[in-house]
């Protein structure tokens, strides 16, 4: 290393830097989930004002020995974004108070959305655990990282841990909350379509929200049984057990809610396939509703482009998924046997593709 051109250390240093933020990516997870775990955004919510460490130590109810670490555990987050510091002055004392940021009020319990349960799901061990596999499996003829992991499919091993099962199905229902409470807006979506089948529409959060706005609508949402056993059906939705692979109930529309990018190419197309045939019976105005991400490096921020890339690699560990670029989804949607589409890229990082017949 030639150590006299101060810019080529200089370089060197901030390479490494960057090395370390990868490196400990999963501190900022892990600190995140910690704070989740604690229930900090929920006191300083409680709180109503921004609150002191002193104030937030005693809220938080640990261990004495551990009350002069909280303040490490919010310089970090304040850093990430997740908390805001600043300085006010009581009784003419200076003091340091930490508030919400648009970030953290997504996790407060009683808000909608609250992704709490999303971060506690995603970083549960063993969900993060096979990721560690990822190296390894490209070595093997293995499916996914998960099986290398597991010895099973993600899906079976879903099937067998109903805990964890149920935990999954939460953080689902918690990552679509801001796009359901969207959904119902998008009534030009659903106008002209009296019936719809909500393809691995989960427990029918979407459904619920969307069939109330739209009570002439009737709402199917067909899940794996496990999934769906025990739900209510109400005057416009109803819920069906099967396997969207096997069948698919006819109606004027499908929607693939997060569906698709959890699935490779080839099942992508048999599974479009049913839904074309499920919608047959409406002739040309039959259509394929896909909520999903659409990796757009060119004109996405480049924070949105690492979000979309990280649930890539999350596909790619977890199950024969991926994340597409748009000629990826015409390819599929082509194969499939539709003649066109149209993408809106109105839900943050997913976006809105109809496709036709
Ligand atoms: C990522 S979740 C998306 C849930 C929901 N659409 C949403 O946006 O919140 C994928 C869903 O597909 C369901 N699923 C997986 N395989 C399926 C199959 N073969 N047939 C029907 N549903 C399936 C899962 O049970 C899960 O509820």
């Amino acid at each position: 290393m030639d150590m006299k051109q101060g810019q080529g250390a200089e370089e060197l240093f901030q390479a490494q830097s960057h090395l370390y933020n990868y490196t400990y990516n999963f501190i900022g997870s892990m600190s995140l989930k910690s704070a989740v775990h604690l229930g900090i955004p929920d006191i300083i919510h409680n709180h109503g004002k921004p609150i002191t460490i002193p104030q937030l130590v005693s809220a938080l109810k640990i261990h004495p020995s551990k009350s002069t670490h909280v303040y490490r555990l919010m310089r970090l987050l304040v850093h990430a974004g997740f908390f805001t510091m600043s300085k006010v002055v009581v009784d003419e004392k200076e003091e340091v108070v930490y508030d919400l940021t648009p970030s953290s009020r997504l996790l407060i319990k009683d808000n909608i959305p609250n992704m709490s349960p999303y971060v506690k799901a995603m970083l549960h061990p063993a969900l993060v655990h096979p990721s560690e596999y990822l190296g390894e499996w490209f070595h093997t003829n293995e499916h996914t990282p998960f099986q290398t992991a597991y010895g099973m499919s993600f899906w079976d091993y879903f099937g067998q841990d109903q805990e964890l099962n149920s935990k999954f199905n939460e953080a689902m229902i918690s990552d679509s909350g801001m796009i359901n409470l969207v959904i119902k807006d998008c009534k030009y979506v659903f106008e002209g379509l009296n019936s719809l089948v909500d393809v691995g529409g989960g427990k029918g959060a979407v459904g619920r929200i969307v069939s109330e706005a739209l009570p002439n609508l009737q709402w199917t949402v067909l899940d794996l049984p496990h999934v769906v056993e025990n739900l209510q059906d109400s005057n416009n939705l109803n819920f069906v057990g099967g396997d969207m692979f096997h069948s698919i109930p006819s109606a004027d529309a499908i929607l693939l809610k997060l569906v698709l990018h959890a699935y490779s190419d080839e099942d992508c197309i048999k599974v479009l396939k049913k839904c074309r045939e499920a919608i047959s019976s409406k002739g040309k105005e039959g259509k394929v509703i896909i909520v999903d991400i659409v990796i757009n490096e060119k004109n996405d921020k480049h924070e949105l482009t690492q979000s979309k890339l990280f649930f890539d690699v999350l596909m790619m560990v977890m199950v024969t998924g991926r994340e597409r670029e748009e000629h990826e989804w015409e390819k599929l949607f082509l194969e499939a046997g539709f003649s066109h589409y149209k993408i809106t890229p109105i839900f943050g990082m997913r976006s809105l593709i109809e496709v036709y017949p």
